[in-house]
C-alpha cells in the first residue's frame, strides 16, 4: 500500500500582472490583468513505505508547491492527494501527527525560545512518551552533535546549527513520512554529510519514508535510489537514479597523456576526438559506451602512439541532470 498517492494533481496560482511604471500601476488598479500560472500541472506518482525519493527540477519547476499540497498547507486546484489514506488539507490535524516537515529556507521553530524549550513543547503537543522522548533526544544529540545547542535560542543559531535543530524538531515525534525541502541549502560539507547520515539512519532504523527536494546532487547520490524530475509543473521522469545515469552517461571521456605531440590517428567506430589543445600532449577522446569499450579505445590508441598515462572520467550526475534540465527528456512528457 503506498503511503503517498497523487493523481492528476494541479495547482494554479492567480497573480495580478502589472505593466512597468506608475501608468502601469494605475491601469492595473482599474483593469487588473490576471495571470494564471500552473505551478503543478497534472502530476501523478505513488510512494511506498520506506522509500527515499528525490524530487528534483529547476527553480520554479513546482517542487515546493507539490510539497505544500502533500503536507496540507495548500489546497490543490484539481486532482487528488492521499497521504496514509487521508486528504492532507481537509484532515490537517490527523495528517500532522504522522509527518515531519523541514523547509530549508524557513524556520518552523519558536524563534526566541531556547531550543530545548521548543522541543519540550513539541513533545507535549505530540504527546510523546517521556521515556521515549529522553531516549530519542539522547540519540539525536549524539548523531547531530546538539549538546551545546540545547540552551541556545533559534534566533542566535548559525545556519548549520538551525538546520540540525529543525531536523530534530521535525523527527522527534517519529513521523512515518518526512518532507525535506532543500535541507542542506547553504551548509558546509561537514554539516551536509552529518545531515545526510542522519536522514539515512532514520530511514534505515525506523523505515521513515523520505520525500526530498534539493539542488545538491550530492544529497541525491547519497540518499535516493529513485528520482522524480519535475519540469514546468509536469513530471518528465520517475524511476531509478541508475537508469538515467546509464542512459545519459552514454558518452564517456578518456584522456591520454602522450609522449610526443599528438599525431593524427585513426579512430575506431563510436569514438571521436574532443576539443583539445595540441600543445598539451594530451589526446582526449569521447566514445559511445553502447558501441565500444574503454579498453578497446585504449588499445587502439596505444597501437598507434606512445602513451604515458591515461584516465577515464566517470559519468557524473551533474552533467546527466544538466542534459535532462536542458530538454533531453522532453520527448517523454506524457500527453
Ligand atoms: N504563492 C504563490 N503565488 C503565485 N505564484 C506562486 C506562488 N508560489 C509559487 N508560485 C509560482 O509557482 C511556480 C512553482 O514554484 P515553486 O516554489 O513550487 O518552485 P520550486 O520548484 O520549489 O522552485 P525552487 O527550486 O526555486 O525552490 C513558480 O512559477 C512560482 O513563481
Ligand atoms: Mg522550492
Amino acid at each position: 500500500m503506498p503511503v503517498i498517492e497523487v493523481v492528476n494533481l494541479s495547482k494554479k496560482f492567480r497573480t495580478n500582472r502589472k505593466e512597468p511604471g506608475i501608468a502601469g500601476a494605475v491601469k492595473a488598479l482599474f483593469r487588473p490583468v490576471v495571470q494564471e500560472t500552473a505551478a503543478v500541472d497534472g502530476v501523478r506518482f505513488t510512494v511506498e513505505p520506506g522509500e527515499v525519493v528525490g524530487y528534483i527540477g529547476v527553480n520554479g519547476a513546482g517542487k515546493s508547491t507539490t510539497i505544500k499540497m502533500l503536507t496540507g498547507i495548500l489546497e490543490p486546484t484539481a486532482g487528488m492527494v492521499r497521504v496514509l489514506g487521508r486528504d492532507p488539507h481537509r484532515q490537517r490535524v490527523d495528517n500532522a501527527r504522522e509527518i515531519g516537515v523541514v523547509f530549508g529556507q524557513r524556520s518552523q521553530l519558536w524563534w526566541d525560545l531556547a531550543f530545548i524549550e521548543s522541543l519540550n513543547l513539541i513533545s507535549k503537543i505530540y504527546e510523546i512518551d517521556p521515556g521515549r522522548y529522553r531516549e530519542l533526544l539522547d540519540q539525536f544529540c549524539g548523531m547531530l552533535d546538539l549538546g551545546d545547542l540545547l540552551r541556545v535560542p533559534i534566533r542566535s543559531m548559525s545556519l548549520g546549527q538551525k538546520m540540525r535543530a529543525e531536523l530534530t524538531a521535525a523527527l522527534i515525534h517519529e513521523p512515518r513520512i518526512v518532507y525535506l525541502d532543500e535541507p542542506t541549502i547553504g551548509l558546509d560539507l561537514i554539516v551536509k554529510e552529518r545531515i545526510r547520515e542522519f536522514i539515512r539512519e532514520q530511514n534505515k532504523r525506523n523505515g521513515t519514508t523520505v520525500f526530498l527536494t534539493t539542488h545538491d546532487l550530492g544529497d541525491i547520490e547519497k540518499l535516493c535510489r529513485r528520482v522524480i524530475i519535475i519540469d514546468a509543473g509536469r513530471i518528465i521522469y520517475d524511476g531509478p537514479l541508475t537508469t538515467i545515469q546509464e542512459r545519459f552517461g552514454r558518452y564517456r571521456t578518456i584522456t591520454f597523456e602522450t609522449a610526443g605531440f599528438a599525431a593524427t590517428i585513426s579512430l575506431p567506430p563510436g569514438v571521436e576526438t574532443a576539443p583539445q589543445n595540441p600543445e598539451d600532449r594530451k589526446l582526449i577522446l569521447k566514445f559511445d559506451r553502447t558501441k565500444t569499450t574503454a579498453s578497446k579505445v585504449a588499445s587502439a590508441v596505444m597501437d598507434q602512439i606512445d602513451v604515458v598515462d591515461f584516465s577515464l572520467a566517470e559519468p557524473d550526475l551533474s552533467s546527466v541532470v544538466r542534459q535532462i534540465y536542458n530538454g533531453a527528456l522532453k520527448e517523454n512528457v506524457p500527453p
